[in-house]
């Protein structure tokens, strides 16, 4: 007898602009060294899109690739979740834009705003949407154009961040309503606005009709992060009755090496199950786990059966935990 519908990750995919931006490179225009931002960060390179990338072109890109790994038809996508900060335009929103690059034309498709938590907001939509027979089968992805608000006079954050996009599939299926199903087990979304004044965009549509740049404190912001986030965590650990070496894959927001090691730490999760990708895409926000993910399933660390947790922090704040079986 079916007991539950869970949300079964079906396929992922990511796309990253191509041109490279080192550490080396910006010190050409900042005040930096490769040794602060690695030291600080972790950072070593980040993709940055040419004037010609929009965020639509990179979330329909890892989409697609995503869609073919599932082996599903873009026409049977009944919704479409996307995370971005970096929306093509004010509106409409860029998941739909995205849907009519994959030529989907039924069920619904719409931004979601969570700055870098945005992708673990997306999943947690969607599979609230998937579990109750409302969509059966969804694309959540993670879309960023974050170099389009960056100030690049500012050292103390343009070293920071990068473009890219990830995406998922998942499908609605039948489980047992246990904690050995496969699909989302158990998520957690946290907002505080007290602290919007640490991390934020100093533009908008609705005030000074401009897009605006990301500012940053960012020691606040750090001071903040692995506590808040190993808050989450545990609530999902709690609610599935799993204790934490018991993850294979920790799948982080990709923002400060030392805030990841700091949550493993805390948490006990050991080093070689941390999927690191910092180095390579710096922080791309809302795109930073599913990109992260990708990277795991290509290099096929991610197996069926695998028990992923996936955590964000950002901007607002925002935060959230994602537990999910392979
Ligand atoms: O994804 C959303 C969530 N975001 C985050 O989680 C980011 C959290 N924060 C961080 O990752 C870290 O705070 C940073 C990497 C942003 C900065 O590291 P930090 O160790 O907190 O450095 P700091 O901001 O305290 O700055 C230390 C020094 C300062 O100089 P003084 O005041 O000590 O003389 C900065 O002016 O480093 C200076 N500095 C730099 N120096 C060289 C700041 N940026 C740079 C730079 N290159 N790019």
């Amino acid at each position: 007898m079916v007991a539950v519908l869970r949300s079964v990750i079906r396929g992922v995919g990511a796309h990253l602009p191509k041109r490279i931006v080192s550490n080396e490179d910006l010190s050409k225009i900042v005040d930096t060294s490769d040794a602060w931002i690695q030291e600080r960060s972790g950072i070593v390179n980040r993709h940055i899109a040419d004037e010609t990338e929009k965020t639509s072109d990179l979330g329909a890109a890892a989409a697609k690739q995503a869609l073919v790994r599932a082996g599903i038809d873009p026409i049977d996508i009944d919704l479409i979740v996307c995370a971005t900060a970096t929306p093509d335009r004010t509106f409409p929103a860029t998941a739909v834009r995205i849907q009519s690059m994959l030529g989907v034309t039924k069920g619904a498709a719409f931004d979601v705003q969570a700055v870098c938590s945005g992708f673990v907001y997306g999943l947690t939509i969607a599979d609230n949407f998937l579990k109750t027979g409302q969509s059966k089968r969804a694309l959540v992805i993670g879309a960023e154009t974050f170099s389009r608000i960056l100030d690049w006079s500012d050292r103390s954050t343009c070293v920071l961040f990068g473009d890219g996009a990830g995406a998922v599939v998942l499908e609605a299926q039948p489980q047992h309503g246990t904690r050995n199903d496969r699909g989302i087990l158990a998520t957690r979304l946290r907002s505080d606005g007290r602290y919007e004044d640490l991390l934020y965009v100093d533009g908008g549509a609705g005030s000074t009709k401009t897009v605006g740049h990301l500012r940053m404190n960012g020691r606040e912001v750090f001071r903040h992060a692995i506590q808040k986030i190993s808050g989450v965590i545990e609530e999902t650990l709690v609610e599935t009755g799993y204790a934490a070496d018991e993850i294979d894959l920790f799948i982080p927001h990709q923002a400060n090496k030392r805030i990841l090691d700091g949550i493993a730490k805390k948490l006990g999760v050991a080093p070689e199950k941390i999927v690191m990708t910092l180095h390579k895409h710096g922080n791309t926000s809302a795109a930073s786990i599913p990109l992260a993910l990708n990277e795991a399933f290509e290099a096929h660390r991610v197996k069926e059966g695998s028990l992923i947790l996936m955590e964000a922090m950002g901007g607002g704040f925002t935060w959230g935990a994602v537990l999910a079986r392979w």
